[in-house]
């Protein structure tokens, strides 16, 4: 039987790197962020991918990262950034034998979570709020049409929604 990943998608803000890391050392998996295995590959951050060669050039790398880690035959806990499912090509590494959950949250509490920590996330630079809530409405159905799972993030802890995540996968 082929394991698959367990893949976190959702907004920026929904907390996919802090519980895809925690997930992991909990049920004892590698995990990978698919923005830090960007810029482990290109010694680059993110923001600077963005500012030097744009978005474009950004998701193209994104997407064999991304790529590269669906590969894996380990079965790890991957964090798919944000914007990750607005190629088909990487909706589509994402069906098969994998688990992909989404971390749903309102554009109010991602807006008051983002306020705090923006360094990557070049897109938020001038009107983070209205950002955020473009991008809501957009990703929304995608996150939707992709999740086999859905877990609203709000007012929950990082380990309780660890655990209602190996419930899940129990
Ligand atoms: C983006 C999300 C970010 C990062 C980049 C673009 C997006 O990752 O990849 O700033 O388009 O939603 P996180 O979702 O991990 O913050």
């Amino acid at each position: 039987m082929t394991v698959g990943h367990i893949v976190l998608i959702g907004l920026m803000g929904s907390g996919k790197t802090t519980v895809g890391r925690k997930l992991a050392s909990v049920i004892g998996r590698r995990f990978v962020d698919t923005d830090e295995e960007v810029e482990r590959r290109t010694g680059r951050t993110v923001r600077e991918i963005f500012e030097t060669d744009g978005e474009q050039a950004f998701r193209l790398i994104e997407h064999r990262a991304l790529a590269d880690t669906m590969a894996t035959p380990e079965p790890l806990v991957v964090a798919a950034a944000g914007g990750a499912v607005l190629r088909e090509d990487n909706r589509s590494l994402l069906g098969g034998p994998h688990r992909v959950v989404w971390l749903k949250a309102e554009p109010e509490l991602l807006i008051e979570r983002v306020g705090r920590r923006r360094g990557h996330r070049p897109l938020l630079d001038d009107d983070p709020d209205l950002k955020l809530r473009q991008l809501w409405s957009e990703r929304d159905p995608i996150y939707r049409s992709l999740a086999d799972d859905t877990i609203d993030v709000s007012d929950k802890t990082v380990d309780g929604l660890c655990s209602e995540i190996a419930e899940l996968l129990a």
